[in-house]
């Protein structure tokens, strides 16, 4: 049924090699999907040839023929199996497609378009199907796809290729398609660093607008109206080398290393930028941010950012938990959008109830040509650069960093907030090294085998203790959980037997005494701090950052995570269930 994939098509009709183009584009996608893999090669006649099978595209080894036009997708299956007649993509009739997103009234198409036996039990191949069927009433291609569209309920983005029709057809409502262009090859990706080694120069393509591309050229057109539609060319910043892994071993371990210098670029903007995020707060009386996973729990910690700096009291809702909060949304609030990708649909979807009550659009975002950066009023991107691990990381400190700027700039001490965090960026430089690295993997070592783990933190550390929490799930399967470390007392303490690790954050006295209490039962402490306190079974330093501790302190967990990830044979890049970008709701 539904996925949430990557998609790269290329059509560049003087190569022959854009088979072995789109394999090394697709592998560079992995992290939106990396259940099951499929291409369709174009021949010079003919239908093109289907090739797909489950596991990594990384893993794969494919021998393309010669082809100057390709589609391909990586999976992320949400229902149906992970099988390969459920990988795209599917041919029906002229019709060979790849979807990313979901039809939620597949079942119903397929009802009202009989006549073709399906061979997977994905919403994908009924898209194809009602494709087929308008071709088949002699419809064009563009009128086909626009009729077959307009049926379908739910966020897609698909990419076709029609038999005897030169060139690919694409068209989205709700997941992303960006087309990169030269002089004679466009391409069709659902992120940029597909085709980065190709073309800086893309197109956007908005919601309810197609494209067809042919060689060097696309045309565009509106899904509604079918109007010709003009695109502004636009360089993006992005260096193909920033979505390499270069020397290092994972994406992980190289993104938590870009931190030394990400914290910097975060909060890399004019004060005309931040004033007018500012004066968009101030207009409001009443804000909620929302975001979901780490993103969730960044913006948890502005909710302490904004008590202690400004003075504010601020809404911090999971995005999937907003709707029950709906009802006091109108035109007189702020919606603040945290996330990484700017494309996660339960994040997405509650912006767009609110926007169309009125409210007003922050977002912070990574990705700046993502769906909730081009629709809200004030966009202030993270700058992080491409995050590939599927486990965020920069951006988590990125989006902090920013956040704690940004409560600084509304109490109106914007170069305080500067100054601290420049501070921040040059101890997290001095922090981030091999023998602090090394220190932490020997920790891992003894705590490996454990089943179950713990993270204690007190105010804005509170968040950061669940933010470590996902951390180390996702990455090393190890069952661990975060606790405000008041809380303790009031339950979780029946975990605690003896040996039970227990990661501290912080060296205040409450928390110092939450955790002798632990200790009292057994726990084993690995205090994460400026101060060690004797009561530490281990400890690894963090060095003094005030209102920021939050950002510095996450990082050495970060690194945990990773070790314990390597340690345990597990893929720290591409966690089993896991996708980076969770498009469907
Ligand atoms: O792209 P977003 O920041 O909106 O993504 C939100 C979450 O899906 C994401 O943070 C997720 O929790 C990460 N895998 C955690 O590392």
């Amino acid at each position: 049924m539904g996925v949430m994939c990557g998609v790269f098509a290329v059509s560049a009709e003087s190569r022959t090699d854009a088979g072995e183009l789109t394999l090394q584009g697709l592998r560079r996608l992995e992290y939106r999907g990396y259940d099951s893999w499929g291409f369709a090669v174009r021949g010079s006649d003919g239908p093109a040839t289907i090739t797909k099978d489950v596991g990594k595209i990384s893993e794969a080894d494919i021998a393309f023929p010669s082809s100057g036009e390709v589609i391909s997708h990586s999976r992320w299956a949400t229902h149906g199996g992970v099988t390969q007649a459920n990988a795209h993509p599917h041919r029906v009739g002229r019709v060979t497609l790849v979807h990313n997103g979901i039809c939620e009234n597949y079942a119903a198409l397929k009802q009202a378009f009989p006549g073709h036996e399906y061979v997977s039990e994905t919403d994908t191949e009924v898209i194809a199907r009602v494709i087929d069927h308008y071709l088949g009433q002699g419809m064009g291609p563009v009128a086909a796809i626009r009729q077959a569209v307009e049926q379908i309920e739910g966020r897609y983005a698909v990419v076709c290729f029609i038999d005897g029709q030169a060139g690919i057809y694409a068209a989205r409502r709700g997941s992303p398609l960006i087309i990169g262009r030269n002089e004679t090859e466009t391409y069709i990706a659902s992120d940029i660093p597909a085709f980065l080694t190709e073309t800086n120069v893309v197109n956007y393509l908005d919601d309810d607008e197609m494209v067809h591309i042919v060689g060097g050229k696309a045309e565009y057109f509106n899904l509604t109206t079918g109007a010709s539609v003009q695109k502004r060319d636009i360089a993006v910043q992005w260096q193909y080398e920033q979505a390499e892994k270069g020397d290092f071993a994972h994406f992980m371990i190289k993104e938590i290393t870009e931190q030394k210098d990400t914290l910097k670029a975060a909060i890399d903007h004019t004060d005309t930028e931040l004033n007018r995020a500012v004066n968009l707060l101030r207009e409001c009386n009443g804000a909620y941010f929302i975001a979901c996973g780490t993103a969730h729990k960044a913006a948890m910690v502005a909710e302490y950012f904004f008590a202690e700096v400004s003075r504010r009291k601020v809404n911090i809702v999971a995005a999937s938990e907003m709707k029950y909060f709906q009802q006091f949304v109108n035109d007189r609030t702020a919606m603040i959008a945290v996330s990484q990708s700017g494309e996660t649909a339960d994040t997405l979807e509650e912006l767009q109830k609110a926007q169309t009550k009125g409210a007003k659009i922050l977002s912070l975002t990574n990705v700046v040509s993502s769906s909730m950066a081009r629709m809200s009023d004030v966009h202030l991107p993270i700058n992080a650069g491409p995050e590939q691990a599927v486990a965020s990381t920069k951006a988590a400190t990125a989006q902090m960093a920013l956040l704690l700027l940004l409560a600084y700039a509304e109490s109106g001490r914007t170069n305080e907030g500067r100054e601290l965090l420049h501070t921040v960026a040059g101890n997290v430089n001095d922090m981030i090294n091999p023998r602090y690295e090394e220190h932490i993997a020997e920790i891992a070592k003894s705590i490996v085998e454990r089943e179950n783990l713990f993270i204690i933190g007190r105010g804005a550390l509170a968040p950061m203790a669940y933010e470590a929490a996902i951390k180390i799930q996702e990455v090393s399967y190890i069952h661990a959980q975060g606790f405000a470390a008041g809380e303790l007392k009031h339950g979780p303490i029946a975990l605690i037997t003896d040996g039970v690790p227990v990661i501290v954050l912080g060296d205040d006295l409450e928390t110092i005494s939450n955790a002798t209490e632990l200790k009292a039962r057994g726990a084993h402490l690995i205090g994460v701090s400026a101060q060690r306190d004797d009561i530490f079974d281990e400890w690894i330093r963090v060095p003094d950052c005030g209102t920021a501790q939050c950002i510095a302190s996450i990082i050495p967990v970060q690194i945990l995570s990773y070790h314990l990830a390597v340690l345990r044979g597990v893929d720290p890049d591409k966690p089993r269930n896991l996708a980076k970008s969770v498009t469907v709701k």
